[in-house]
């Protein structure tokens, strides 16, 4: 009994499906290993997605940001920034935005793919930078892995130390349809959920040294609650 109760926290944190509106995925350190493995609720190939999430870092180096794979493309679908730019990679072919330079705080980052034209959007913190278009009329398969704090070089893994995530994510939502600019300003205040990747019902897996922590907004000691979050990103 006592044995089961020391190891229900790791049972519990090897496969969780938890509504994380309050919390945080904290990246302590460089890492060649640690990442959270995500489940998408849908399985169906995707002609249209949107990806939206919140990331606190002080990286200047290069690093993954989201990373999905599908067999036979490692860069399905990847938001890589470097620096003050980011690169996006649908189906392996990379289009760099030209992003206004970084400071140190919260950003919202959403980026939407449509096959029908191939436009990519790039969001951050409301502002959407110059449209590019990759991959028009491909699809990405159903069989997807989705990993956050690592970029995978192979279906699940191939990771590189100098490409980990360092720093605070949260707000991780995904749809299987692009948002219009009002849906997504709903992303923001926190009233829509994603359709594929629901944070607020999040089914993950957390690999290595990751932890989960209350999500804490703080600027002068005025910390903001979930509720008022679009005083924070947005
Ligand atoms: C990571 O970067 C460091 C410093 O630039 C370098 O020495 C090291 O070889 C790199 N590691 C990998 C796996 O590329």
């Amino acid at each position: 009994m006592k044995l089961y109760i020391l190891l229900l926290p790791f049972i519990m944190g090897a496969l969780a499906y938890e509504d994380m509106s309050d919390k945080v995925f904290l990246f302590p350190a460089p890492s060649a290993m640690a990442h959270v493995i995500l489940k998408p609720e849908i399985k169906k190939s995707l002609q249209r997605l949107t990806i939206c999430l919140r990331s606190y870092t002080e990286l200047t180096r290069e690093y993954s940001l989201f990373s999905l794979a599908v067999s036979g493309a490692d860069n399905a679908f990847l938001i890589f920034p470097k620096s003050s730019n980011v690169y996006t990679y649908i189906l392996q072919e990379q289009s760099a935005f030209k992003t206004d330079p970084e400071t140190l705080a919260w950003k919202h980052t959403c980026a939407t793919w449509d096959s029908t034209t191939g436009v990519i959007q790039l969001w951050i913190n409301g502002k959407l930078y110059p449209r590019k278009v990759s991959k028009k009329g491909s699809t990405i398969g159903a069989e997807t892995s989705i990993v956050l704090g690592q970029d995978q070089d192979t279906f699940g893994g191939g990771f590189d130390i100098n490409q980990s995530f360092v720093g605070e994510i949260s707000d991780v939502h995904m749809w299987n349809y692009i948002l219009t600019p009002d849906e997504m300003k709903g992303v923001i205040s926190g009233h829509v959920k994603g359709n594929h990747i629901n944070w607020n019902s999040l089914n993950y897996e957390i690999k290595g040294n990751i932890l989960v922590q209350p999500k804490l907004y703080c600027k002068s000691w005025d910390c903001a609650s979930s509720k008022h979050k679009e005083s924070i990103a947005g």
